[in-house]
């Protein structure tokens, strides 16, 4: 059998973690021959629920999963791992401004960028899921210098998903005829869910959504504002954030980025902008990304990008340069 991978999943006492361990441990993500070893990082005063979770672990009885290490310690969770998923953040609390928010989470992601730095393989994967999470991931990563910037994302495929699905409801066919829907910019709503270049099989034929939807209008009005607002609508409805659509996007983004993508297909990721379409470089900006077999991403270029399409692009470019900033000034000032 093979060498176990080692996998951390942080905020494993949260909701999402509790969907994405089952997930993870089933072999739906890195495959149901790879052995694993879990190590399970959320703070102090969770121990007890966590260890509530890892009876549940053991409770499945899952073949894959050799060892699971559930800890309040950065150093015992990432220790050589492989991939870390990173879950846990500091909520939003009632009164607290988007600013209090930024700074309390770039205090915990600065830590985890340091301690990866220091305990973790160097190849190490990080998927940033905890929000703000594209601008946690740029934190992490400039934190962690000795690990390649490529290995940082954030997770906007939630966001994919769900563009996907409400064109596909739109036009009565399945999820996975709609292909190449793009998620521009922040995991936030800013974000631009674009289907310029995105295609739907209807009957055998490829056709561009446009074309298939028949409703200008409403794919850049109401489906916008739905995709946009996706998130805040499920907290509406469950008094609780989106967890099993977040877990399964979780799983998606993560198995993609290990096994490859189909190559006539293209996925949302949040990676770390290089300049590409004008985006500023040094945001981890959501473009859509080609993931070859042997773990690699790389952007799609050259999509032709409207008026239309542009000025969104650059709103939600322009929050995330604000977000950098007031992050990196508020470490600057808070060395602790
Ligand atoms: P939750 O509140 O149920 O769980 C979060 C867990 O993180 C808690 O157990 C908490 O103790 C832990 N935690 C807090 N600080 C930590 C630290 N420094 N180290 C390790 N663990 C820590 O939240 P839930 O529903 O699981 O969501 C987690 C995050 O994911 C939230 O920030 C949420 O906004 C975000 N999210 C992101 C999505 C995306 O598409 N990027 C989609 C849905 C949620």
């Amino acid at each position: 059998m093979a060498t176990p991978l080692k996998v951390c999943v942080t905020g494993a006492a949260g909701q999402i973690a509790y969907s994405l361990l089952y997930q993870i441990g089933h072999g739906d993500v890195f495959g149901k021959e790879q052995p694993l070893i879990l190590t399970l990082l959320d703070i102090t005063p969770m121990m007890n629920a966590l260890h509530g979770v890892v009876m549940e672990l053991h409770d499945c009885a899952m073949t894959l999963v050799k060892e699971i290490v559930p800890t309040d310690s950065e150093e015992e969770a990432f220790r050589d791992i492989d991939v870390a998923f990173l879950v846990g953040s500091m909520p939003r609390r009632e009164g607290m401004l988007r600013k209090d928010l930024l700074t309390a989470n770039a205090k915990i992601f600065r830590s985890q960028g340091l301690s990866l730095d220091k305990f973790a393989k160097k190849t190490v994967k990080v998927v940033v899921v905890g929000n703000p999470a594209n601008t946690n991931a740029m934190i992490c990563s400039h934190f962690a210098p000795s690990i390649p910037k490529e290995n940082f994302t954030a997770l906007t495929r939630l966001d994919h998903n769900r563009a996907k699905a409400q064109i596909a409801t739109r036009i009565g066919v399945r999820s996975d005829a709609v292909k190449n829907v793009v998620i521009w910019g922040n995991h936030s709503s800013t974000q631009f869910p674009d289907v310029s270049h995105a295609t739907v099989e209807v009957e055998g034929k490829t056709l561009p959504v446009y074309e298939a939807v028949k409703d200008d209008a409403w794919i850049e009005g109401d489906f916008i504002t739905t995709v946009q607002g996706r998130g805040a609508a499920v907290l509406k409805a469950r008094k609780l954030s989106s967890a099993m659509s977040a877990s399964k996007a979780v799983c998606d983004h993560v198995r993609d980025w290990w096994f490859g993508a189909p190559q006539d297909e293209w996925v949302s990721m949040a990676v770390m902008s290089d300049g590409s379409y004008g985006m500023p470089e040094g945001v981890v900006y959501s473009f859509p990304v080609r993931v070859s077999a042997d773990c690699k991403w790389a952007i799609v270029k050259d999509l032709p990008i409207s008026d239309f399409a542009r000025e969104k692009m650059e709103k939600t470019a322009k929050e995330l340069e604000e977000e950098k900033k007031t992050a990196l000034e508020f470490l600057a000032s808070n060395s602790s």
